[in-house]
């Protein structure tokens, strides 16, 4: 299976308003704000000057949630709490009263690290966003941006393909129905959907996240990330949720990557001044090459005029992308047996307590679940699996080496602070080697949005901010999809 293009692995996703965040049926206010397309902040800013509260700010959500949702589908359910939570963030706004977390007293017991520090940091959780089934580990043939539940999740720009498998979050942003969201990337899940709904994702290094209380695929590979309309506003969520949380070991090791002062002071205009990037001119086979390559030589036009180096990276050694993906497919079939059980087994209450619970369960409600359409290849394969036998290991130890002798080895040889690829097709590369990757829009072609992706080695968060906000800032190609409704 093509893991880059059909079927990002994908996880849960959750959708943010910050900082209490208005409105009715218009997006201009009487205080002349407008909440639309606005950032975190020009959020904060309107808080600060009385421009804004938040229950208008969520009841502007909510009204764009009935509008939008019904065809586009980027939101899989409503926080009922989000309107107490609103006024309950005013009230302390009113009351200035320091220090005293009001919303803290509203965290459920099993709320997922990284929400625990959104919340902390004042955001309000409008929702959960919808994805691919089992962020794609269900099944091949199913829609990348289809559940049982959610239906199928469309592209606002295009009504098409939104890719996934955190499709829900990256439409919903897009879309201007949440300020900004989190996504959870396996194998492309947030750089892909990123891509195709023109928006900015972050896939940070494994570990710098938290991943407890969030459906699994592979410790080895999952990280949660932001996916934002703004580089900025995804480097201010990513400042909030990376960090240690204990109950995630992989955080302790991982935030000797935290720099001293957070992610937006990375924030610069010329931050491309002086950066070597490596154009990685493999892994073109993501939709169609041809029309896409033209466009891309005139964004690497931009990133040479803002001042950055552009070194050639023809090749990767050992590396294509069909020996990448059966091993990690071999990996991943039996790290999603061992994790989803493992998880599910942490669980107060659920009617599936295994893998083997949950193909059971799908088989029973097939014909509610479309299943006799598209099946459980992937659940099927990944049970089969028993542990770590002589062929996963040898899978494992493949990706171990391709990404020292690989990807390591390029970027140090040549010196390089990040590589550049069109879409998100660099993006098994990252997967594999647990590395951090940033999608930016670049541009439309005939209507269907698209991204550059800049990837780099384990902790170079800072410098991939610098590179995609610079980018960014010299194009400013994003533009809003029109309003969806029925
Ligand atoms: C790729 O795009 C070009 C230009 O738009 C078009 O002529 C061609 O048919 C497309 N190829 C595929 C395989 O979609
Ligand atoms: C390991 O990689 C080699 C190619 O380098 C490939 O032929 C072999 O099938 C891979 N083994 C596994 C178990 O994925």
């Amino acid at each position: 299976m093509d893991l880059t293009y059909a079927s990002p692995f994908f996880h849960f996703v959750l959708l943010l308003t910050f900082l209490s965040m208005l409105l009715s049926s218009t997006t201009t206010l009487a205080s002349g704000f407008t909440i639309k397309e606005a950032t975190v902040q020009d959020l904060q800013l309107a808080f600060q000057k009385n421009q804004l509260t938040s229950r208008h700010l969520v009841e502007f959500y909510l009204n764009q949630i009935n509008i939008q949702n019904p065809v586009v589908r980027g939101v899989l359910e409503v926080n009922p709490d989000a309107l107490a939570q609103a006024d309950a963030a005013d009230k302390e706004r009113r009351e200035k009263a320091p220090g005293s977390y009001a919303l803290l007293g509203s965290v459920v017991p099993r709320d997922a690290g990284v929400v625990t520090k959104l919340r902390k940091a004042g955001a309000i959780i409008l929702g959960k966003a919808t994805l691919s089934e089992w962020s794609h580990y269900r099944s091949a043939a199913a829609p990348s941006g289809w559940s049982a539940r959610g239906g199928q999740g469309k592209n606002p720009y295009t009504l098409g393909f939104p890719c996934g498998s955190s499709s829900g979050s990256a439409i919903s942003v897009a879309a201007n129905l949440v300020t900004v969201s989190l996504g959870t990337e396996t194998d492309g899940s947030i750089l892909c959907p990123s891509n195709f709904n023109s928006v900015v994702g972050i896939k940070p290094t494994v570990g710098l996240t938290s991943r407890a209380g969030v459906v699994p695929i592979s410790p080895r590979q999952d990280t949660i990330g932001p996916i934002c309309r703004t580089v900025s506003d995804a480097a201010y969520v990513l400042e909030t949720i990376a960090g240690i949380d204990t109950v995630d070991k992989a955080t302790i090791e991982a935030s000797k990557y935290i720099p001293k002062g957070g992610y937006a002071q990375f924030l610069k205009k010329d931050g491309l001044r002086g950066k070597r990037l490596g154009v990685v001119r493999l892994f073109y086979n993501f939709g169609n090459e041809t029309f896409m390559h033209e466009t891309f030589k005139l964004r690497l036009k931009t990133l040479r005029q803002r001042g950055a180096v552009l070194v050639d990276i023809l090749k990767i050694d050992d590396i294509d992308d069909i020996s990448i993906a059966q091993s990690e497919i071999i990996a991943l079939n039996f790290e999603f047996k061992l994790s989803l059980n493992a998880y599910l087994k942490d669980l107060i209450a659920s009617p599936v307590k295994s893998l083997a619970g949950v193909i059971h369960f799908n088989k029973k409600h097939s014909k509610l679940e479309k299943l006799d359409e598209y099946g459980q290849d992937l659940m099927l394969a990944a049970e089969k699996t028993n542990g770590i036998g002589k062929v996963e290991e040898q899978a494992l130890l493949n990706m171990t080496r391709w990404s020292e002798n690989g990807f390591e080895k390029v970027m140090k040889r040549n010196k390089l602070d990040a590589v550049v690829t069109p879409f998100s097709s660099f993006s098994s590369v990252l997967a594999i080697g647990g590395y951090p990757g940033v999608s930016v829009p670049a541009g439309y072609e005939k209507g269907i949005p698209f991204g550059i992706c800049f990837g780099g080695l384990k902790g170079s968060e800072p410098k991939l901010i610098e590179i995609a906000y610079s980018f960014e800032q010299a194009t400013l190609i994003r533009k809003p999809p029109p309003l969806r409704k029925l």
